[in-house]
């Protein structure tokens, strides 16, 4: 076997897990108002236990209403919500896998919009996320009241069958911040020394314990680095691990960060994987149960690294298993190219659990719409022909042909894959593209035929004599409309990524979202003097915010970058701007290039082309040539039109 370690079967307390690999606990936005698990989540985790994971929570599980963090969480506060917790677990069992939840309680990180009710907390240390609302500190009767909580809600899990008791002492929730010295500023028995500090989770430990079979394992989830000036250290978290082993807990699981250092919590592309392995390879030293280990574990070859190199016993993958639940099958069977990678965007996941709406996936369509997106053959079979072979185009065809339609792509280039090309060039934003293989892969296995090389036409389209046409050409960079624009030294941003210019001084580049960031980082890599300037206060607005803050980093550390926020060019003349900044007019010289990159222009021609003839097949515009977006959007459209027609 290709990941010996890695499906060898382990032991959490006296409970047989098929393989090392754990499912990472995630809020992903199904149940009801109330906390009541829908059939939409139960289907979500019986694909992932189908698709062989060992273990698995459900999410962080609000034991206590006022401690729930978002709209649509799973809450376990009540017997009325064991059922459908009932049907989950049985779901998961019917393949074999184990499963529990990983009971919750935000405290200070809660928004009192979302429940609202008054937050509670350890000490009135506000979080400015959730509106800034100062927590009011837990007298001991309240204190003593969420013990029993977290007790019940561990009962009502065990009677629904669950395998094992999850309990969040991680990323800043309420068990954190009583261990964190950071949020915890108490002076009675509950702060102070780490005594003190640990004193609370320790009792919740004490209070799950009294109220589940004495077998049944307990698993503490936590930050091995809060990574946050007076939170949790590393040698903290080795200090505590022993007693929460004595306490009773089977499994640590070592994750990293709090709300204030979220970039640690979920980590985005321009963080390398496995980059929590020093944490809980220092953790392990200290307890004798088991350790696990999640953090941006997306290839099984790293997964079985961490194993064997006894940085860890389990690994916890999170977006791993949301991108693709047949990972540890396919792993298994030794099918590594089958697997459709997480990309750690954090697009369809992180940042739509931060908005408050159900959690996707850029990369599969199909998460989190099981039942909704399950391949249905098509009721009568179509010649379809797609123009362009970006991801959406790419997306489309692949549903399409999956439901049993004939189709072509053809793309102008030689290679598919559109925009999602690009951010190759892009640093740190390469990993954008590594979805493409996978993509064009699973087109083809479809029964695509994807013809490279062809900007078609409308003749070489209804050459084919379609049934029905989509449109998925794209977008492309155009000009903004300052004054002198035609006179200025304007270049494709496109361009510069793909062939960056050499014998420059200074380049303007117009915008700062994600494209300027990648231009302007280009430039200067080159030794270029550039000036970004945007009217917008803050850099990358259009990426996920746990990439911005590298992206933005990087820029900023360069000496040969000046970038000029809340500020408008206002005139362009042969070498230089006038740049406003709403108090005073500058003028930048010598400039030897403009590259504008905020505006992308629908390319329409085909399609303007197709519905100027008379007779024509159905036609659907999909992607950047409906409306520029990102990926996430256009991936998404071309799935929901495949399943459609
Ligand atoms: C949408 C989303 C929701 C999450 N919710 C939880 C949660 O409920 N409890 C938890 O401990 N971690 C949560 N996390 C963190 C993950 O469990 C995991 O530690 C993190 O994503 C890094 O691991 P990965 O790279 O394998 O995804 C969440 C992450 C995401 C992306
Ligand atoms: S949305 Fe992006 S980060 Fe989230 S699981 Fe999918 S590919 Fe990974």
């Amino acid at each position: 076997m290709r990941f010996p370690k890695l499906f060898q079967p382990g032991l959490v307390g006296s409970m047989e897990v098929r393989n090392r690999i754990i499912g990472s606990p995630m809020e992903r936005n199904y149940c009801t108002a109330e906390g009541r698990i829908t059939q939409r989540y139960i289907d979500y985790m019986e694909a992932r236990a189908r698709g062989g994971v060992g273990m698995m929570y459900t999410e962080a599980t609000y034991v206590d209403p006022r401690g729930k963090g978002r709209e649509f969480q799973m809450g376990l506060y009540d017997d009325d919500l064991i059922p459908q917790l009932e049907r989950l677990v049985a779901a998961v069992h019917k393949h074999g896998g184990r499963v529990g939840p990983e009971l919750n309680f935000g405290g200070r990180v809660v928004h009192p919009e979302v429940s609202g009710l008054e937050s509670r907390a350890p000490s009135a240390v506000p979080y400015e996320g959730a509106g800034g609302w100062s927590p009011r500190p837990l007298d001991h009767a309240s204190i003593a009241e969420l013990v029993e909580r977290f007790g019940s809600a561990a009962r009502r899990a065990a009677e629904a069958g669950c395998d094992f008791i999850g309990i969040h002492g991680a990323h800043g929730y309420l068990l954190s911040q009583f261990m964190s010295p950071y949020c915890n500023k108490r002076d009675d028995g509950y702060g102070g020394d780490l005594a003190g500090r640990m004193r609370f989770p320790l009792e919740v430990i004490a209070a799950i314990r009294r109220s589940i079979d004495k077998d049944m394992p307990v698993v503490f989830r936590i930050s091995g680095d809060e990574h946050q000036n007076n939170g949790l250290t590393l040698a903290d978290v080795c200090a505590i691990a022993p007693h929460l082993v004595a306490a009773g807990v089977n499994l640590i699981d070592v994750s990293a960060g709090m709300y204030e250092t979220n970039w640690w919590i979920t980590q985005p592309m321009e963080m390398k994987q496995g980059v929590l392995a020093p944490l809980a390879e220092e953790v392990r030293k200290h307890v004798d149960v088991p350790v696990s280990v999640s953090g941006r574990i997306t290839d099984p070859s790293v997964a079985e690294h961490l194993l064997e190199s006894g940085v860890s016993d389990f690994v916890t993958l999170g977006r791993a298993l949301h991108a693709d639940p047949e990972f540890p099958n396919k792993a298994r069977a030794g099918r590594l190219a089958d697997i459709c990678t997480c990309i750690a965007c954090n697009q369809g996941c992180s940042d739509m659990h931060a908005r408050g709406l159900p959690i996707v996936c850029l990369v599969n369509t199909t998460t989190g719409r099981e039942r909704e997106y399950a391949i249905r053959p098509a009721a009568a079979k179509k010649r379809i022909v797609v123009i362009g072979g970006g991801p959406a185009g790419l997306e489309s065809a692949r549903v399409l042909a999956l439901r049993g339609h004939q189709v072509t792509v053809f793309e102008r280039d030689h290679e598919p894959g559109g925009q999602l090309l690009l951010s190759r060039l892009v640093p740190g934003r390469e990993e954008l593209a590594g979805h493409l293989p996978w993509l064009v892969n699973e087109a083809m296995r479809a029964g695509v035929r994807l013809e490279l090389g062809v900007d078609a036409t409308a003749e070489i389209a209804l050459a084919e004599r379609p049934d029905l046409i989509i449109v998925a050409t794209g977008s492309a960079p155009g000009l903004p409309a300052i004054p002198g624009i035609m006179d200025s030294p304007v270049v494709d941003p496109y361009e510069i990524l793909r062939r960056p210019v050499g014998g420059i001084g200074r380049a303007l580049v117009i915008g700062g979202g994600i494209r300027g960031v990648g231009v302007a980082r280009v430039l200067a890599e080159k030794g270029i003097e550039v000036v970004l300037v945007d009217v917008a206060r803050e850099l990358a607005t259009d990426i996920a915010s746990r990439s911005r803050r590298f992206q933005v980093a990087a820029l900023r550390e360069r000496a040969n970058v000046t970038v000029h926020l809340g500020t408008t060019v206002e005139a362009l003349g042969e070498r230089e701007a006038v740049l406003w900044n709403g108090q005073e007019l500058t003028t930048l010289t010598a400039i030897d290039i403009v590259v504008p990159t905020r505006t992308l222009l629908p390319v329409t021609k085909v399609a303007d082309e197709l519905y100027s003839r008379d007779g024509m097949p159905e036609i659907f515009l999909l992607g950047d040539c409906v409306q520029p977006r990102t990926a996430l959007e256009a991936i998404h459209d071309a799935a929901a039109l495949g399943h459609r027609l």
